[in-house]
């Protein structure tokens, strides 16, 4: 590895004047203007990186001070000017993203511009005031109403291929409650390993498996690799992203009698590791019901007309690096728009989603251009866009599967929708809120006002 080259490079004589004698050493007080790591890297990393890059997460380092920042000061220049840190795979160009962690190109330039000066320190008296990061076992939104927790551990060995498991326990719920906040809580050590983990309840829930909206009972997509039922999606846990809270009055159901699935993908990572992770639910007060109901369901690209209603048989020939499918959802009663997440496999290559409004114009809502099936990012929207019943979401997926895909597998095979990772999917994950057609006109006529609606990108 040259990882050590990296920590080489830089004069370490420079170093120990900090050490001994901050403000001080010339380069601390970097008068010839080149950024510094305390008055302009700092805070970058703050707003963008340390989400992630803090001790005892599954990312590779800590970047939490000067000194641990320092040895990746080349690797950082790179992967934040590839725009490969903070992972962010979207044109950012279209739609406002809330979180949206994507560097600017200003701040791009001062990275390079740090690195290239020799990553000056500058005086500490610059820092701003550290973040109070959660400690990890506490719970981070309150003590929860209901935790449960996999019923056996997950056993990592020390090494191997990435693994894909799934695990069932009861939630014990005898009355339907309304999810106010979730957190996902792996086991200590298990962090370090966790790549990321799909959180389920399985239950029957008409709004989400309704035939007249997403799915139905026959849909072989609602059984996982294992037979188990998918269910619905409730949080996506990863590095950088271990729970979500909700807004006031909305929520999320979680019905009496439902199953929790972890279905994670874990990493080997040198040492046995195990893992037992717990998932925490704040509730609204009993018989409280939210206004506004969030569903995650997911929209196929397919071939045309592959199952009608369910689009989602792919064909992906041997060699091509641009397969495109598209699948087409009409709205049937009013929603606002959420977020949206692709899911695809190795040979994903970029989504879009699209809306089709009623009078026939067509707004792009989000381009992701880049896939890449490592990373399970949720675009959350700034501003979340409402549309009517009869709106079609369009979703356009593109695959590659020539040698030029470094994750290909197998570009003399082709390739069709599958469970396994060498077969493919092409799922625009969205999360919703079903309106009334009173909100529905709320939420218009304060767009009408500029107070409202809009994906925000115009
Ligand atoms: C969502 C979590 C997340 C965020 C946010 C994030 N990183 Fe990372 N980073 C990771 C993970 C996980 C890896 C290891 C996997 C990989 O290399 O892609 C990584 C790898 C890296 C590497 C390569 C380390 C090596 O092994 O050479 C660098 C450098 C890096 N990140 C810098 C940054 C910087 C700088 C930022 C902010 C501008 C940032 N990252 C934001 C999770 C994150």
């Amino acid at each position: 590895m040259n990882r050590t080259l990296h920590a080489m490079t830089p004069a370490p004589i420079l170093l120990l004047g900090f050490l001994a004698a901050p403000a001080a050493s010339p380069a601390a007080a970097a008068d010839d203007g080149a950024p510094t790591f305390s008055r302009d890297i700092a805070p970058i990393l703050q707003r963008s990186c340390l989400r992630c890059h803090r001790p005892g997460t599954a990312s590779p380092m800590s970047l939490l001070t000067y000194e641990q920042a320092r040895p990746w000061a080349r690797s950082i220049k790179r992967r934040v000017a590839s725009r490969e840190m903070p992972p962010w795979h979207i044109d950012r160009t279209i739609g406002v993203y809330e979180p949206d962690p994507s560097l600017s190109d200003e701040e791009i330039a001062t990275v390079s511009a740090w690195v290239d000066a020799g990553s000056p320190r500058g005086n500490p008296a610059d820092l701003p005031a550290p973040i109070d990061f959660p400690d990890g076992d506490a719970w981070e939104y309150g003590e929860p109403d209901l935790v449960v927790e996999m019923q056996e551990d997950m056993v990592v060995p020390p090494e191997g291929p990435d693994l894909f498991v799934s695990f069932l326990a009861e939630t014990g719920l005898t009355e339907d409650r309304y999810i106010r906040w979730i957190e996902v809580k792996p086991s200590k050590a298990g962090r370090r390993t966790v790549h990321h983990t799909m959180v389920y309840a399985i239950q029957d829930d008409a709004d989400y498996v309704g035939e007249d909206f997403f799915e139905r009972d026959d849909d072989p997509n609602r059984r996982d690799r294992e037979g188990n039922p998918v269910g619905s999606l409730l949080i996506e846990y990863a590095v950088g992203n271990t729970g979500d809270i909700y807004s006031e009055n909305t929520g999320k159901l979680l019905m009496a009698g439902s199953v929790i699935r972890f279905s994670g993908h874990y990493h080997s990572v040198g040492e046995e590791i195990r893992d037992r992770q717990r998932i925490g639910f704040g509730f609204y007060p009993r018989g409280v019901v939210p206004r506004r109901r969030i569903v995650s369901t997911r929209l196929f690209a397919g071939l045309p007309g592959s199952t009608g209603w369910l689009n989602n048989e792919l064909s992906i020939p041997p060699g091509a690096d641009n397969v495109r499918h598209d699948g087409y959802r009409v709205l049937d009663r009013p929603i606002q728009l959420i977020s949206f997440q692709a899911h695809m496999h190795y040979r994903g290559k970029a989504m879009e989603l699209e809306a089709i409004h009623t009078d026939g114009r067509r707004e792009l809502l989000t381009r992701i251009r880049n896939y890449d099936f490592n990373w399970q990012i949720a675009y959350p929207y700034k501003n979340p866009p409402v549309f009517p019943a009869g709106t079609v979401l369009h979703v356009t997926s593109y695959h590659d599967n020539s040698e030029n895909n470094p994750y290909n597998p197998d570009p003399t095979a082709w390739v069709g929708w599958g469970n396994r990772t060498i077969d493919d999917m092409a799922i625009g994950w969205t999360n919703f809120v079903f309106l009334s057609e009173q909100d529905y006109e709320q939420h218009t006529a304060a767009a009408a006002t500029g107070a409202g609606a809009g994906a925000g990108g115009d």
